[in-house]
């Protein structure tokens, strides 16, 4: 059986209107999670996502011996004691990419951390090379047995200064950790600058850490002693993906969607590129208003890090383009198979040619037809809900629970109130030839 969504299109009408609001960033609370190992007492997490990412996330922490307590929607308290597992739990951490993430706290407070190759979304090779270069650099000792990595700091971890050979949030969040407890300081060059980063260093730094370029491509951490959450209370950032791809949903099918409880200001490139798309977006400090235009026109989309247009609002652009009259061209950088999803858009009518794996060529406007689908991942997988809002007729959309329910809080709710036809259910996945 499979956890579905079953959605009946409009058919490229703009039926949508209302109010749409915008829950807290998956990436950020995940970072945030992991950051109360650095913590030597009760740390206050709120506005944090009701997704399984970050109910696994705290069942990691919770196998490994951390106290985590839901004390209402949205608001967590998590103690790590001092006598923590420094193992992730395989299980758990296989199925989910930010748990490394944590091994930086781990590894600095108790010396010690061994995980498996983490899994995640199937998007591209996804190495682990620039960890392993961090941790020895930081005078760690890293053996890898098959699948496995151990990593050893007798005598705990001294600061050191890196440069990193490519841009990732993950690593310049899980060395900004490690900085915060590592004897000396820390230098992180060419480091990722997306806002999630400097959200967590703010937050860091008034519960006693010393981290001060975070959201630049250079952040310096001066080692000390472990936080104090006394006094103070993490508030996750807006989710500027879901917001955005609201915002392109909007663009698509709405004669007006208003999206709230967002920062605009993290989304300056995917505005930047939808007005030139020739849609009117007016924005607000906590609230953007959107109306699909007439007529979409065609855009070049190049995915780039922050504050470039992010990957993961790839997909769900490019099913906007389907409908631009005119040819497109996106070109993603980040991750080699992050355009696979674009074979199940041709099966419903668009018209896009792959010209290498990170290229595709879009000509619009395409008819769009509901089919069966199978959600790749957690980003394409909510391209498809919006494709099939798009079409004429009903798609069903499979592995829902495996992908969007990942990263996306009660969606098919949210998406109800605007107007959009969408039901889930479950259903047998049938082997068809329509859904390989
Ligand atoms: N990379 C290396 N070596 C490494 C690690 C990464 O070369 O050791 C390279 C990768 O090959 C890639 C780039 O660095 O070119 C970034 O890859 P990485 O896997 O590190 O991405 P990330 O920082 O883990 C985060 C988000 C992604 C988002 C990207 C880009 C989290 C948990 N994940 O990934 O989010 O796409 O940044 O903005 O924060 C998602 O939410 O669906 C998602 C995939």
């Amino acid at each position: 059986m499979s956890n579905t969504f079953v959605i009946k299109g409009f058919g490229g009408e703009h039926n949508l209107r209302g109010t749409v609001r915008v829950t807290g960033a998956k990436n950020a609370a995940l970072k945030a999670i992991a950051a109360t190992v650095l913590f030597r007492d009760v740390v206050t997490l709120a506005n944090i996502p009701e997704i399984s990412d970050t109910l696994r996330m705290f069942d990691l922490l919770k196998d490994m011996g951390a106290d985590v307590v839901n004390t209402k929607n949205g608001i967590y308290t998590v103690l790590v004691p001092h006598s923590f597992a420094t193992e992730l739990t395989p299980g758990i951490a296989k199925r989910m990419r930010a748990s490394i993430v944590l091994t930086g706290p781990i590894l600095a407070r108790y010396g010690k951390v061994s995980f498996p190759h983490p899994g995640g979304c199937v998007i591209g090779a996804r190495p682990l090379d620039l960890f392993v270069d961090g941790f020895e650099k930081m005078g760690a000792r890293v053996t890898i047995k098959d699948d496995s990595y151990v990593v050893e700091a007798k005598g705990g971890l001294r600061g050191a200064e890196f440069f990193l050979k490519n841009q990732s949030v993950t690593v310049t969040e899980t060395f900004m950790m490690a900085g915060v407890l590592a004897k000396g300081t820390t230098t992180i060059k060419n480091a990722a600058m997306e806002p999630e980063i400097a959200d967590l260093a703010h937050f860091l730094n008034k519960c006693g850490a010393k981290i001060s370029g975070a959201g630049t491509s250079t952040v310096t951490i001066k080692g000390g002693k472990l936080l104090t959450g006394k006094g103070h209370r993490y508030k996750t950032i807006p989710d500027r993906i879901e917001a955005g791809s609201f915002l392109i949903l909007g663009a698509l099918a709405a004669r007006e969607l208003h999206i709230t409880n967002c920062d605009p200001l993290h989304l300056e490139s995917p505005i930047e590129i939808l007005r030139s798309a020739g849609v009117t977006i007016e924005t607000k400090k906590t609230e953007m208003i959107v109306r699909a235009p007439s007529r979409l026109l065609p855009v070049d989309i190049k995915t780039h890090e922050y504050p470039g247009f992010p990957t993961d609002l790839q997909a769900p652009m490019t099913v906007l383009l389907t409908q631009a009259d005119g040819e497109s061209t996106v070109f993603e950088t980040i991750f080699e198979g992050r355009l696979n999803y674009t074979e199940a858009l041709s099966a419903m009518g668009a018209s896009i040619t792959m010209m290498d794996p990170h290229r595709a060529l879009v000509r619009g406007k395409s008819k769009l037809h509901g089919r069966k689908l199978m959600s790749p991942d957690l980003r394409a997988g909510l391209a498809f809900v919006i494709a099939a809002i798009v079409a004429k007729g009903e798609s069903v959309i499979h592995n829902v629970d495996t992908t969007i329910d990942r990263g996306y809080e009660d969606v098919e709710h949210r998406l109800r109130a605007i107007g959009v036809d969408i039901e889930r259910a479950q259903m047998m996945l049938e082997e068809s030839p329509e859904n390989k």
